[in-house]
């Protein structure tokens, strides 16, 4: 299952390098047919630091106001072994071994479409992470939703944002990780009100509480994380990210972990939920449901693909030879592509099937 989550991030990657010439095809559908995840919420409630932490690693800028100005679909790659590292779209063959350089090229880059001005802009940046500490898992980063314009921002900005977090979690294959800050009233939710008009029944939602370290004294999560106050169609998962203190004094991802688990296992409201909380627990609850949903995508994504080879072929035999490198080059590679995938969806099914377990 590992390599068909593998797969279905390469036909992401391949869809996204086709750029314009994949407009005219059926490609962007096959995109929006694949599964992905994506982190919504008010500014500041936690959102870059919970893909942080599932992802296991310091690379995305975080800190109060309008850090996150564009999407950031982030691809992570389970490496068998060898040395973790990163590659940005925009800078191939760039290997990045120094996240901290990660980070700073995710601000540049970001400058460089929205100008210095702290506009937004809904151009996404592909960021991906190769490493033997990650799950496969892809992930979407977006600006926090807000309710007020700031300095020098266009009133608009409030709309905006909005509208372009909206466009990612209306896709019914987008699941939705909607994150809470525990230190305001859940009735107050952005993330919880704008999840809920796009996935009413909650069967793509995942419900997240962060900061419930910052709660006032005397107050609990306990209640909202055993599904009593507020009930989702999946469990609550609460976490327990680095505060701004802890970012400054670089308090590290593993000695971060370490503390959220002790936190939990600890705090008496907490010690029977333990299990089921933290960043570990969400990234493994992650990788397992996305695996559930593309097995039960099989079916159509097989037929997506199907159409997709038939388009390519079509389209190269229209473009006739010799086909321009830059062109030709890129479809031949799209659908070399589709065809592995679609010979591995029936390797997968082979292999199933003899064991009967029923997948349709
Ligand atoms: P985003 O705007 O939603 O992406 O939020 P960030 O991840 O950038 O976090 C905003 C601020 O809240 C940062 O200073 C974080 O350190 C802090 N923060 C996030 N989650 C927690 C948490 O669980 N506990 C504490 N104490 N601080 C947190
Ligand atoms: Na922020
Ligand atoms: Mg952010």
């Amino acid at each position: 299952m590992e390599n068909l989550i593998q797969l279905v991030n390469k036909i992401q990657r391949a869809c996204t390098a086709l750029g314009d010439h994949g407009e005219e095809s059926a490609l962007p559908t096959l995109w929006d047919a694949l599964p992905s995840i994506a982190v919504v919420g008010g500014q500041s409630s936690g959102k870059s630091s919970v893909l942080e932490s599932v992802v296991g690693k310091d690379f995305l800028p975080r800190g109060s106001g309008i850090v996150t100005r564009r999407p950031l679909v982030l691809q992570l790659h389970r490496l068998d072994e060898g040395r973790e590292y990163a590659e940005f779209m925009h800078l191939p063959r760039k290997k990045f071994t120094d996240f901290a350089a990660v980070r700073q090229e995710i601000a540049d880059e970001t400058d460089r479409e929205t100008g210095r001005s702290k506009g937004i802009s809904s151009v996404p940046i592909h960021l991906s992470i190769y490493s033997p500490h990650v799950v496969n898992l892809t992930l979407v980063d977006l600006p926090g939703l807000t309710k007020v314009a700031v300095e020098g921002q266009p009133d608009s900005i409030v709309q905006d944002i909005e509208n372009m977090v909206r466009s990612f979690i209306e896709k019914p294959n987008c699941i939705i990780l909607a994150i809470s800050p525990a230190n305001q009233d859940l009735a107050t939710s952005d993330a919880i009100k704008i999840s809920r008009e796009v996935d009413p029944k909650g069967e793509r939602t995942f419900g997240v509480l962060t900061k419930i370290d910052l709660m006032d004294k005397g107050t609990d999560a306990a209640e909202i994380l055993e599904g009593k106050s507020y009930k989702l169609n999946y469990p609550w998962i609460g976490v327990v990210n680095r505060s701004q203190a802890d970012i400054n004094k670089q308090v590290d991802m593993i000695a971060a972990r370490k503390r959220e688990t002790e936190y939990f296992a600890n705090s008496p409201e907490y010690r029977h939920l333990a299990s089921r909380m933290g960043s570990v627990h969400l990234g493994k609850v992650l990788s397992k449901h996305l695996e559930t949903v593309i097995k039960s995508r099989i079916p159509g994504l097989q037929s997506l693909i199907n159409k997709t080879i038939i388009e390519l072929e079509t389209e190269l035999n229209r473009i006739g030879k010799p086909i321009a490198a830059d062109t030709g080059g890129k479809l031949y590679m799209i659908m070399e592509i589709c065809r592995t995938f679609d010979q591995a969806f029936k390797d997968h099914l082979d292999g199933i099937r003899p064991g009967g377990e029923k997948i349709y």
